[in-house]
């Protein structure tokens, strides 16, 4: 059997930095409130040279070397986003120009914060037939050009960014027995879910949208717009079910689990879903605080540095938990 394996890790983070206190001048907040409410400290701002594509080119560009992988070779580009650079062409096909992956193919797709781990599924499938296939999953978002910065409720809570990470198939194991198997590195399992009936607690209309389904007060242009409490209750109810419904699938408890990295989105939603999963806290891994939530960007620059800090050794297992707007959740086990 041919597993998915993560041949690298990159990414890329604006070089603004937007402080608490910064916001303060901004809306009514304060650090003290935005500190316990959400565990976010700064997060950073996109500013020239750093479009959407951009900030994914770099990421994928440090992916690539980290992988020892040339953009030639990559046979598929791939960028988990909602905030695109255009409607058409994909971020992915810019991205393809920028770093040169001539001989890829590519497109974007959307599935909120929970876009990474999709694509991550998504490229195991491919990866389950095509094994050779190397592919470059991005997860990139300049969120920033789509918060209503006069609206405390969502401006705190976002911030831009970019990681990537470089895929292909393990090497067959020649004699798979049931222990061979279960050590060998790439994905081992994931589930995913959605629930579109419950878009409205978490949306972000289209520009110049015309659609029927919002009333006229709530076309408010195209900012995210969201309904925090009950989004808080989904979010750790819906990451928590995932993650134990496939540790229980898998027989694996959650003390075998090495690292756990969840979609940053707020630290009161990571604490609690670590106390639910029965994990130690330090075998969580958190960067909210000074990234804020960077939606399908969130969870591969975590990845990337957690890599970087020598957090991920050869056969650990890592647990990714993701929730966002659909909703969209889901949950994935990867043997490094
Ligand atoms: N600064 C100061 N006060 C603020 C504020 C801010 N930035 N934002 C909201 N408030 C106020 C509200 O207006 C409200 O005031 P009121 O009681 O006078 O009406 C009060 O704080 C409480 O608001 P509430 O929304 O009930 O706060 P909360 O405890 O639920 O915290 C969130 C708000 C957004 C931090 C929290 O609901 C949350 O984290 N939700 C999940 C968000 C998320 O992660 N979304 C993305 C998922 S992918």
């Amino acid at each position: 059997m041919h597993r998915a394996v993560v041949l690298g890790t990159g990414s890329c983070l604006p070089r603004r930095v937007l402080t608490n206190d910064d916001l303060e001048q901004m809306v009514d907040t304060s650090d003290e409130w935005i500190t316990s409410r959400t565990g976010i400290h700064t997060r950073r701002i996109a500013g020239d040279g750093e479009q959407n594509y951009q900030l994914a080119s770099q990421a994928a560009e440090k992916a690539l070397v980290s992988a020892k992988v040339s953009a030639e070779e990559i046979d598929l580009v791939a960028v988990a986003t909602l905030t695109p650079h255009m409607m058409m062409p994909s971020c992915a096909c810019f991205v393809q120009t920028e770093i040169g992956a001539k001989n890829a193919f590519a497109f974007d797709l959307n599935a909120a914060c929970s876009g990474f781990l999709y694509g991550l599924d998504m490229a195991e499938k491919y990866i389950a037939t095509k094994p050779d296939m190397k592919i470059l999953l991005i997860g990139s978002e300049t969120l920033s050009a789509r918060i209503n910065w006069q609206d405390r409720n969502t401006c705190i809570l976002f911030g831009d960014g970019a990681g990537a990470c470089v895929l292909t198939g393990a090497m067959e194991t020649t004699r798979t027995t049931r222990t061979t198997e279960a050590k060998q590195r790439g994905i081992v399992a994931s589930n995913l879910y959605s629930d579109g009936s419950l878009w409205k607690l978490l949306y972000m209309d289209s520009p110049a949208s015309r659609n029927p389904d919002l009333l006229l007060e709530e076309r408010n242009g195209c900012f995210m717009q969201m309904t925090g409490r009950d989004v808080f209750k989904h979010a750790v109810r819906a990451m928590e079910k995932a993650a134990l419904d496939l540790l229980d699938l898998q027989q694996i408890s959650i003390q075998d689990v090495s690292l756990i990295i969840p979609h940053q989105a707020n630290i009161r939603i990571l604490n609690k879903l670590t106390e639910r999963l029965g994990a130690d806290q330090e075998k969580v891994f958190i960067n909210v605080d000074k990234y804020g939530n960077t939606s399908a960007a969130s969870i591969p620059i975590a990845l990337d540095e957690a890599n970087r800090q020598n957090r991920l050794k050869q056969g650990d297992l890592v647990l990714l938990c993701s929730f966002g707007g659909g909703f969209t959740w889901g949950s994935m086990l990867i043997r490094w």
